[in-house]
């Protein structure tokens, strides 16, 4: 049997970010056993790491992290070393129509989670490393000036950030009252491949191609700030391996957009990519109602994670999303996979009254 220099459970490794994450830390150490802990709900997808499957230090195990029986049977058997915590409901409007499902998965799951791996190692913490990954939202909505940096206090306005913010106050209170070895960071949005299609930019590329209208809430002038997927699975690699615990790093793009700029700009690039005439596809903007509680602006301040550990983003925006669109016109099966089924009355409850 192989021998693995350390043993690591990544939960959520079925997602948009975590299959990023799996894919990385599987080809890029190979002395590491990676297992992937995933429920496989709609937003979760094996067809996502399809390439590295057969891998010899991959392994996927199906389960849910509020069940305490299966994470205590799979650290018995696997005696892992580290966490790492992705798996979550992701989506806001989604929090929106069912606040408690978000309750469920991300507090209980995370406090659950914690408390297995507490048990577990708590005879011993050296070379334990519980690492949480979350996002910006927990930091609330910023005016047209400021940063996010790790000092904001929290103000979550969403039941997912709520949720967010309350998981990551478990992950503290965990390191403060158990001494129980946690890094955590926070991210701001990301766009790439294998982006679930009810998320704004992979949503807008599905809907240009299909000439669906593209559903722009309010006015349009929220502003996030887009990180490409590899380059946020590069910092989590950086933060996991130099990073201090107990601290927290922010992670972002220095990249701030507002949504229709971005709209109208995947507007263009997919005219171009369609041979479609110049301005068709914005011809399909539509300005819906807005989301109730609608943040106006985030934007991170990543020095920390700069100046500390040496991390940057790699990719211009430009570049990137282009890259995004030609992923998705390749990969119609997978968009026709996910966007099947519980997909269409998700989409239905969500945009039909706007
Ligand atoms: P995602 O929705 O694409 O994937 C979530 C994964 O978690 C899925 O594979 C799903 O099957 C799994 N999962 C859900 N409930 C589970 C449960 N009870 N037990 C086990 N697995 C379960 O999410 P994502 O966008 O990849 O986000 C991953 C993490 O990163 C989340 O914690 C999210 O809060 C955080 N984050 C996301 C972004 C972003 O822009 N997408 C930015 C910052 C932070
Ligand atoms: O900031 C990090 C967060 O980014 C992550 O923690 C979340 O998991 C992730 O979903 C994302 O949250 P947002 O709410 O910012 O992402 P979303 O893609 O849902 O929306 C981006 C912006 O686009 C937001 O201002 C709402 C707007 N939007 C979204 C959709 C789906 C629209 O205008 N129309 C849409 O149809």
């Amino acid at each position: 049997m192989a021998q693995f220099s350390k043993k690591i459970m990544i939960t959520g490794g079925a997602g948009f970010i975590g299959s990023h994450v799996v894919r990385l830390f599987v080809t890029k150490y190979p002395g590491y056993q990676i297992v992937n802990f995933d429920l496989l709900t709609y937003a979760g997808n094996l067809e996502n790491l399809r390439d590295i499957e057969s891998m010899p230090n991959y392994i996927f195990e199906k389960g849910d992290i509020t069940d305490e029986k299966r994470l205590n049977e799979l650290f018995n058997q696997y005696h892992f070393d580290a966490v790492i915590h992705l798996a979550a409901e992701s989506h806001v409007d989604r929090s929106i129509l069912d606040p408690l499902a978000f309750v469920r998965t991300n507090v209980l799951g995370t406090a659950t989670l914690l408390n297995v791996s507490r048990n577990h190692w708590k005879d011993k913490y050296e070379g334990k490393l519980f690492y949480h990954v979350s996002t910006d939202e927990v930091y609330g909505s910023l005016g047209e000036e400021g940063f996010f940096t790790e000092e904001t206090p929290y103000d979550p306005r969403s039941p997912y950030s709520a949720s967010k913010a309350s998981s990551d106050h478990f992950v503290m209170a965990y390191h403060h009252t158990y001494d129980l070895p946690v890094i955590m960071s926070n991210c701001s949005n990301n766009y790439g491949s294998n982006h679930f299609p009810e998320k704004l930019i992979p949503l807008m590329i599905n809907n240009i191609k299909n000439n669906k209208p593209l559903p722009v809430y309010g006015k349009g002038a929220n502003v996030r700030d887009w990180l490409y997927v590899d380059d946020h699975a590069r910092a989590i690699d950086t933060i996991f391996h130099n990073g201090k615990i107990g601290e927290k790093y922010n992670v972002g793009g220095f990249n701030e957009w507002k949504n229709i700029d971005i709209v109208h700009l995947l507007c263009r690039i997919m005219d171009k990519k369609l041979n479609r005439a110049e301005g068709e596809s914005a011809k399909l903007i539509t300005f819906v109602k807005d989301r109730p509680g609608h943040d106006l602006r985030y934007a991170i301040d990543a020095t920390k994670l700069n100046k500390e550990l040496g991390w940057k983003p790699s990719l211009q925006f430009e570049e990137g999303l282009e890259k995004t669109v030609d992923w998705y016109l390749k990969n119609e099966d997978w968009v026709n996979d996910v966007t099947s089924g519980n997909y269409q009355k998700y989409y239905e409850q969500q945009y039909a009254k706007r």
